[in-house]
């Protein structure tokens, strides 16, 4: 490391800035944001400098750069972009002892200045010292999307509770451990979310009850999307990272869960379409015991949680044991699957609405209403169809389904092993069967599935099958 990072408080200093293009504004900017006064020493100043030397904190010597200006401040940035002059201001700070930056020249510079990520109070800076500020910049890109917008606001909210915190938990170990359930628990998580007046009753009920330090947790029913882990939302990124106990299902991949903070606990809970190694009571049992330890629980769904997922069964369960839940949306698959075979599901000339569908019959017998479904213009998406493709067609034909359709069969859509067969409602059976298509997979059927993209670069198997 050859810089000091350190986070220099400027309220009641002063900062001189020498120069008045659009770095020296952006130095200005800077200083005032730190709380600083700024003297600003320059004959001409460009349009952005000057508004900013109309503010109150700002002095504006209209005149070129004297070496005696220098005196009397916290900091002083050379930024005329003229030689000359930028290395005259470094040589009078040297020699009057007070810290210079000059703009883009690292060389004449004693400091810095970080890419910054402002959630103030929370500020992160990144540094290359200077040598390469655009790989600054794009690490700050990145960290920008990782930080929760509010992570500001969960600052000042712990800021609130310090002394009450350092007056009930007296033990150290135990104060600490409370801390971190505040700053990175549900509690967290509901500040973040906007839940704030819940999140404070929740510390305060933690704070009063008898065993101090409990909080009771929240579990987050996520959607991971279809299993590609670009397709997750930044706030089922974010949740992944400070999940401590992950229940997920079949169809989520080790790429989503390599997401997860090392140390989480895994539970798998997945379910065969004909096999159900952990029933529904036993992952509501397992979902309410693990939230009321005060665990910060992500149920992670394949999808979205609130299709075909029984996300709904699942959160009014916790919700009826008192147990905090939140909905994060994820993609599901008719809309990745769509895409990622070129099929719009919707389309001026040839389909006004979509429907999502079932093909797996419920044990009692229940079953989609195929009359109504069997209908021209509209496009009908089968979840779960692949054992029952020839049988399903077949009731669509029955009711006025033209058997020429087209449909486009999708299997582990947005994977590396996606493969997209083309085939039509007539021939919809007999092409599951002679290419093998397992589960998971969607058939997206009607007009719009001729444009089916059977050639999309991404696809390792592409087969056309008897198209109509
Ligand atoms: C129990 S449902 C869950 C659906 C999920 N909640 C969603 O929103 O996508 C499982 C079915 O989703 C479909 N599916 C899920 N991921 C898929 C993928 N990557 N490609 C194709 N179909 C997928 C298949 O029809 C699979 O049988």
């Amino acid at each position: 490391m050859d810089q000091l990072p350190i986070w220099l408080s400027l309220r009641e200093r002063s900062v001189l800035v020498v120069g008045g293009g659009e770095k020296a504004a952006a130095k200005i900017r800077m200083a005032l944001a730190a709380g600083a006064a700024v003297t600003l020493v320059a004959p001409r100043l460009g349009p952005e400098a000057a508004e900013l030397a109309r503010a109150q904190r700002v002095r504006h010597l209209d005149r070129e750069f004297a070496d005696a200006d220098v005196s009397g401040h916290a900091i002083v940035y050379g930024a005329t972009g003229v030689e000359a002059v930028d290395q005259a201001v470094a040589a009078a700070a040297r020699t009057q002892r007070v810290l210079v930056n000059v703009v883009d020249r690292p060389a004449l510079s004693d400091f810095s200045m970080p890419a910054i990520i402002d959630r103030s109070p929370v500020v992160v800076g990144v540094s290359t010292g200077g040598a390469v500020p655009a790989l600054a910049a794009a690490v700050r890109a990145r960290i920008e999307a990782a930080l929760p917008a509010r992570l500001g606001r969960l600052a000042a909210f712990a800021e609130s509770f310090r002394s009450a915190i350092r007056a009930k938990v007296t033990d150290s170990t135990a104060r600490l451990r409370f801390w971190q359930r505040v700053v990175s628990g549900p509690v967290a998580e509901q500040v973040l979310s906007g839940a704030e007046a819940r999140a404070h009753a929740a510390v305060l009920q933690s704070l009063n009850a008898a065993g101090v330090g409990h909080v009771s947790g929240t579990v987050h029913l996520v959607g991971a999307g279809p299993g590609n882990p670009e397709l997750l939302t930044l706030r089922a990124a974010r949740l992944l990272q400070s999940a401590d106990v992950i229940v997920y299902d079949r169809l989520v991949g080790e790429d989503v869960l390599g997401l997860a903070r090392r140390d989480a606990e895994r539970i798998f809970v997945g379910k065969e379409p004909t096999r159900h190694p952990v029933s529904q009571d036993e992952i509501n049992a397992l979902l309410v015991e693990r939230a009321c330890a005060g665990l910060n629980v992500v149920r992670l769904k394949g999808g979205d949680p609130f299709i075909f997922g029984r996300g709904g069964e699942e959160a009014d369960h916790l919700r009826a044991q008192g147990i905090d839940v939140e909905v994060v949306p994820g993609i599901t698959a008719a809309l990745a699957c769509a895409a990622a075979s070129g099929v719009p599901l919707t389309h001026r000339d040839h389909a006004m609405e979509v429907t999502f569908v079932t093909g797996h019959g419920r044990e009692d017998g229940a079953e989609p209403d195929w009359a109504g479904l069997a209908r021209s213009r509209h496009t009908l998406v089968v979840y779960m169809g692949v054992g029952r493709a020839g049988e399903i067609a077949a009731k669509l034909v029955v009711h006025g389904l033209g058997s020429s359709t087209p449909v486009a069969i999708v299997h582990n859509g947005t994977l590396p092993t996606q493969r997209i067969v083309a085939a039509t409602v007539g021939t919809l059976g007999d092409a599951i069967a002679e290419h093998g298509v397992t589960n998971p997979a969607v058939f997206i059927i009607g007009e719009v599935a001729r444009s089916a993209q059977t050639d999309a670069p991404r696809v390792k198997t592409l087969v056309r099958a008897v198209a109509g």
